[in-house]
């Protein structure tokens, strides 16, 4: 009897951790790539990771946290997405999460106006769990 207490007590603990982890930021990177294969493909490429290999924007095949914004070779990038770069933005997580919210909101005038953005702060995680696999 007292073990079955406990291992509920243990299963209630397991579930709440898991809620709350995910509200912490830390993203599951595979949920992420699947993610990403369906909202991001359209416009851009991950290398050989995914079948579509979107040119509207910038390949992002070699991973953007820690990089410069706007410094992928041979795109053309948006007069503020330029701007911002030249004010020193460098991707981390905060400001990708911010990003990826609303990508319009953030950057005034960016090209990528026309992605609304990702409602749920989970969903945002793990895209971005993802991004730093790469
Ligand atoms: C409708 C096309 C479109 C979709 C969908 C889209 N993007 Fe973009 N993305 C762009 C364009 C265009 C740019 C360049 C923006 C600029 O120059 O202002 C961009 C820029 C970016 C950048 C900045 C890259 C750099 O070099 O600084 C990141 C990061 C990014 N997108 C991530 C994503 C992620 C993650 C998704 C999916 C959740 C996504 N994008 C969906 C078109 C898109």
């Amino acid at each position: 009897m007292k073990k079955i207490g406990l291992t509920v007590i243990a299963a209630l603990f397991a579930t709440s951790f898991a809620v709350s982890s995910s509200f912490a930021g830390e993203g599951d990177a595979a949920k992420g790539a699947k993610f990403t294969n369906k909202k991001c493909t359209i416009c851009h490429s991950f290398g050989d990771k995914f079948k579509k290999k979107g040119k509207v924007g910038p390949s992002l095949e070699a991973g953007v946290l820690g990089q410069k914004a706007g410094a992928v070779d041979g795109f053309k990038y948006s007069k503020g997405m330029k701007k911002a770069a030249e004010a020193g933005l460098v991707w981390n997580e905060a400001n990708l999460d911010e990003f990826l919210t609303k990508p319009k909101k953030f950057i005034k005038g960016t090209k990528m106006s026309s992605f609304p953005g990702i409602k749920k702060a989970a969903n945002r995680a793990n895209v971005i769990a993802f991004l730093k696999t790469l």
